[in-house]
This record gives structure tokens, sequence and C-alpha cells, in this order.
């Protein structure tokens, strides 16, 4: 027995655990509380099933999904690439997984040490200088960055109260702008998909906070002029946010803290080892340059000769952004990954994503307009536009996919390609991946020549075939 311990006598069952008063519970008759068509009028129903029964349930159901375990998964934006299990198996590890979000610092220096550990390389790696691993997701690091820009401006007496937003910008990026309490001005790009400096000057004036630049943009194309633009944007005051959510097209190539940036997010569900768009959680650390440093959220992971803690004593912090400190399995992966893979691994992924972008762009351009030039990063849109006349759109080639066994690209998106198809193939898919998803691509055009039907009435093989999707979002029934 453990000293200190009593063992509980199991002669006087319940004497110990009973002994504890019990509160008042005021009892609620639930007719009076729930519209009567919620209530129960007979047991559950729950079905009795053994374990083989449940097993097959859940298998079949895996099955009946896509997923990058299953096959190419080519969803524009969300880097769907395979991420190695040896970390999720790290992060499963009972001292990670079974430690109370509660422990006190002396209880948790492993994992600190990891958030702290991985926030250093996270800097290392963007050129960034401080990190706040805490926010959710890429969007909730968006606007952790911009409560951080309204603090730091509100610090220099500078009431500020718009910000620049080009036009190949992903979604999130105006809509996290508004939450923070900005008007998002939107900057139209260039004919070449890029934002150009003279034109951001013509939208500069003392009311611009910041300019939020996604780079590589949302058509695959890096920013060229960034550094020109943050020039422009610094001497009028403002400050530049990276979506760096595209990074997996820049690891180990470039950093942003080297071309002006001040603060910007990643996505380590994307770029760092946790699969994207499954809805689980993410995490969206958000990096800072030096003057941001003071408005990073609370608690602040510090360490001092070896020994690490959370400090709260930081008079200018914007607060707490999330219970306990963010999502700790994301950060354990995304350490582990970094880890194994070290500098010249990084930059091995970069530019084995945008060979694979660049080759897949290669292969299908002669059937589809790439609208935005003919290299990319690491992903690109095409456009479906040209099938119009033949009464077919881009969603219907994205449903004939599926019969090939493929899960369909981001479609009508970014907006400024008309029927986008946008296309991210990532690092980890092999030649023949690419061969098998471009001669789909291109028996589809052939298809939309000689049997139009057959793409239009897609997907044949799916377990759903097509849903009203109008209907669905505005009359959600989960239960179906
Ligand atoms: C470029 C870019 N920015 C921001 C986000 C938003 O990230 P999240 O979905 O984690 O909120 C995404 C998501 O894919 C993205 O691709």
């Amino acid at each position: 027995m453990i000293p200190g311990t009593t063992m509980l006598d199991r002669s006087e069952p319940g004497k110990r655990a009973c002994s504890l008063p019990r509160p008042d519970v005021e009892t609620v008759d639930p007719a009076r509380v729930f519209p009567a068509g919620l209530l129960r009028d007979g047991p559950v129903g729950l079905p009795e099933v053994s374990e083989p029964e449940i097993a097959r349930h859940f298998v079949n159901l895996s099955v009946l999904n896509h997923h990058v375990d299953r096959d190419f998964y080519p969803l524009g934006s969300c880097t769907m690439k395979y991420n190695p299990k040896a970390g999720g198996r790290a992060s499963g590890l009972p001292g990670f997984s079974d430690l109370h979000p509660m422990a006190p610092d002396e209880a948790a220096q492993g994992a600190l040490a990891v958030i702290h550990g991985l926030g250093r390389q996270l800097c290392e790696i963007t050129g960034m200088d401080d990190v706040t691993m805490a926010p959710a997701a890429g969007a909730h690091g968006e606007l952790t960055g911009m409560l951080m820009v309204r603090a730091y401006h509100a610090a220099q007496g500078a009431g500020r109260k718009k910000v620049l937003i080009p036009d190949s910008a992903h979604g999130t990026n105006p809509a996290s702008v508004t939450v923070a309490g900005y008007e998002a001005v939107e900057v139209p790009s260039g004919a070449d998909g890029r934002i150009d400096p003279a034109v951001v000057g013509d939208f500069m004036d003392d009311e611009v906070a910041a300019i939020m630049i996604t780079n590589p943009n949302t058509l695959g194309l890096f920013e060229t002029h960034i550094c020109e633009v943050a020039d422009v944007v610094h001497a009028g005051g403002g400050l530049v946010y990276m979506d760096g959510a595209n990074m997996n097209a820049l690891l180990g190539i470039s950093r942003p803290g080297d071309f002006g940036v001040d603060v910007m997010h990643l996505n380590l569900h994307k770029t760092f080892s946790t699969p994207h768009g499954g809805g689980g959680p993410g995490s969206g650390p958000v990096l800072v340059k030096e003057r941001l440093v003071p408005f990073l959220p609370v608690p602040y992971v510090c360490e001092r000769d070896g020994v690490y803690r959370l400090s709260w004593d930081r008079p200018e912090s914007v607060g707490r952004v999330h219970t306990f400190y963010g999502n700790f399995a994301v950060m354990v992966r995304a350490y582990c990954y970094v880890l194994m893979m070290g500098p010249e691994g990084m930059r091995r992924v970069a530019e084995d994503a945008l060979i694979n972008a660049n080759y897949l762009l290669a292969r299908i351009k002669d059937r589809f307009d790439v609208p935005y030039g003919d290299r990319c990063k690491h992903e690109f849109v095409a456009s479906g536009k040209a099938f119009r006349p033949k009464g077919v759109r881009t969603n219907d080639i994205a449903k004939r996919l599926m019969d090939y066994g493929f899960h369909p690209p981001t479609v009508y998106f970014p907006l400024i390609v008309e029927e986008a198809l946008m296309i991210e193939p990532t690092e980890t898919e092999s030649k023949a991946a690419l061969d098998g998803f471009a001669d789909a691509l291109i028996r589809i055009c052939e298809e939309i020549e000689t049997d139009p039907g057959l793409v239009l009435g897609a997907p044949h093989d799916a377990p759903v075939r097509r849903v009203d999707e109008a209907e669905a979002a505005r009359n959600l029934d989960v239960a179906q």
C-alpha cells in the first residue's frame, strides 16, 4: 500500500464513498424545461452489439470516407499530405496524454519543454523573434495576430481602423480582420496575380493598421514584391501580417522574418504533421518580431536555466486566447516532425511539394486553362470555364473524379478564377499517383466531349450521390 493512504473497507461497501455530504439537488421536471419533441418516451434503444460487430461497423464507415491513408487528396489550400504515424504515437505517450491540464509547472516540465522547444524551432524556420503556441487554428491565429496589431497601435496612441487585404487572400483573412474590429479593404492583384507595391501605396493612409498577405497566395504564387510592399506599409506606419498557412512551399527556402513580416501564423495542421480538413483539433501558432513581443497572449512559456514556467506577468498582453495552453497533442506531433526532418528534410519537403505541383500543372495545362501562369509554388488554380458550352461545370468534374477514386480538388475558390479547381498535390505523392490523377482529369475532358451525361450524373459509385448542398446547409440533419 502507498504510505499515507488507507484501504477502502470492502466489508462496508460505500462507507467511504458516501461519507461526503450530498449537495442539495433541486429536482426539475424535464417536461417543464425541454420542448415536447425533444423528450424521450421510452428506453434509449441503443443496439446490443459485440466487440467484433462494433469494430466492423467503424471500419466500414472508415472505408466509405476518403482519407490520405486511402488515396490521393489534392484539396487545394489544405496540404493534405501523409503525416508520419510516429508523431501520433509520441503524442499518445502517457506522460503527455495523461498530464492534467492544471498540473503545476514543476509537474509539467516535459510538456512545457516541448511547447518551448517547438516554439524556438518555428522562430528559426520563419526568421521571427518570438511565438505563442496557444491559438487553436489558422483563423484563430489570424485573430490573435490582429488583436496584437491593435494593441500595438493603441500603445502608440494611434487609432487606426483599416486592414488591407489582397483579393487573392485566403477567405478567413477578411473574416478575422473584421472580428478584430477592423474594416477589411480589398486590394486588387495585378494581371500576374501578385500584389503591386504601387497599388498598395495608393491605398495607404494613416488609418491603415496593417496589410494581411497570404504568401504564397491562393493562386499558388509567391508574392515576389513582398519586400517593397512591406517598405510601403512600414513607411505609412502600418504593420505587415503574413498568413503563413502555405508555408509548406517555403520551408528551408525562405523566411518571412527576412522579408519584412512583423507578425504571422502557421497552420501546424497543414505544414507540420497533423491532418487538416477533418474538423479535428488544429494549432495556429503566431510568430512576431521584437516590437510585438510584449503583446503576446498569456500564459507565456518561459525558460530560465533549463526550468520552464508559465508566466502571467505581462501587463501589455492581449490576454488569454485559449483554455490552458492550446492543442498540445498537435504540438507534440509537430515537434516530432521538425526533429525528424531536420533542416535538410524541411527544405526537401518544400522542394518536393513544388516539383509535384509543377509536374501536375505541366501534365494538365493543355487540357485546362490555368489563368495565372505556367509555374506555381505548392498549388495551382485551373479553370473549368472552357467546358461551360457543353453544360459541364467545375463541380461536375469534381464529382466525376470521385468515380476514379480521387478526392476532388477545392472548387470555386479563389474567387478571382472563374470555375476554379485548386489543386495541391503535396510532397508525399509519388509520380505514379500524380500520373494517375492527371490521367483521370484528361479522361474526364474526353468524356465531356463524347458523353457529357456521364460527367453530369457523377458520382456513380459513391455511397451518397449528389446532395442538395443549399438545402443541406440550411436544414442540417446530422441524424440521417
Ligand atoms: C492560406 C490559409 N489561411 C488560413 C487558413 C485557415 O486555417 P484554419 O482552417 O485552421 O482556420 C487556411 C486553411 O486551410 C489556409 O489555407
